[in-house]
């Protein structure tokens, strides 16, 4: 398909909020989509070590020394490690009423990034696709196997992601942001994934790993390998970890 040249000015305008304009339907307060994906059953699930949630590296020399780095090694990294990351980005850290609050922002506290990674080099954990279970803190698995020169030719031919330790992936399920924001939800899963991709990119800078967002990726062929439905989750974002 043709990309349209002016459906970016189109889809901003007609997803604006304006005074005597009306903001957005109210929705079925009480049928909200689940605010987890579930799977029947995963290959394998790893349960992960408990995150560290106190001391660390300062934030302000966190912030000033932050880069984008592509230059990974290829050395694996600690599954401890890895926990800490996933958890720095989407772990469970407080409660307000019935609703599961998490480390990084969601418009409405709706959370529709679902956390897939491709683990490249890893301790302790195969080589693979997995699915971060948020309540559970664990992995599991989708598919087994080394999937790191797919996903580079998935994001337009970036070789250097191959040498990554781990590769995350968001993939947003629209429907559950929006159930409440209708078309302007569409800004809402990519505000939210930006958050999660510079809060990964400080928490692998306080670990001593580098890292890298990347958007630049052919949209399906990253849904097909995390194996996700196109048409109901779209992929979002990339940020790749490892060691420089
Ligand atoms: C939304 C977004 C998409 C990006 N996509 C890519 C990408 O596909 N490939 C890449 O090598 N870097 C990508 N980057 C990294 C930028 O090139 C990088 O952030 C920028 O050059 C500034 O450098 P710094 O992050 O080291 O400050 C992306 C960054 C953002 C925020």
């Amino acid at each position: 398909m043709e990309m349209s040249t002016n459906i970016g000015p189109q889809f901003q305008e007609a997803t604006k909020y304006g005074r005597g304009r009306p903001v957005a339907q109210a929705p079925a307060w009480a049928a909200p989509p689940p605010p987890y994906k579930t799977y029947q059953e995963y290959l394998e699930r790893v349960e992960l070590p408990g995150p560290r949630r106190a001391g660390g590296a300062a934030l302000w020399s966190l912030i000033a020394q932050r880069r984008s780095r592509r230059n990974f090694s290829g050395r694996a990294i600690a599954l401890e490690d890895l926990s800490q990351l996933l958890w720095a980005i989407q772990g469970l850290s407080g409660q307000v009423q019935d609703i599961e609050l998490r480390t990084a922002a969601s418009a409405g506290a709706l959370y529709p990034n679902e956390t897939y990674l491709v683990a490249q080099a890893v301790d302790d954990l195969a080589e693979g696709v997995y699915h971060y279970d948020v309540r559970g803190h664990a992995l599991g698995m989708l598919a087994e196997g080394d999937f790191s020169e797919e996903l580079a030719q998935a994001c337009l031919g970036q070789r250097w992601l191959t040498r990554a330790a781990a590769v995350f992936v968001w993939g947003a399920v629209v429907a559950r942001c929006a159930w409440k924001y209708q078309n302007r939800a569409y800004r809402y899963l990519y505000l939210d994934a930006g958050h999660l991709g510079a809060q990964l990119q400080l928490a692998a800078e306080a670990l001593g790993l580098g890292s890298c967002n990347v958007a630049a990726f052919f949209d399906d062929e990253v849904a097909n390998l995390v194996g996700i439905d196109s048409h109901t989750e779209v992929a979002v974002y990339v940020t790749a970890v490892g060691r420089v």
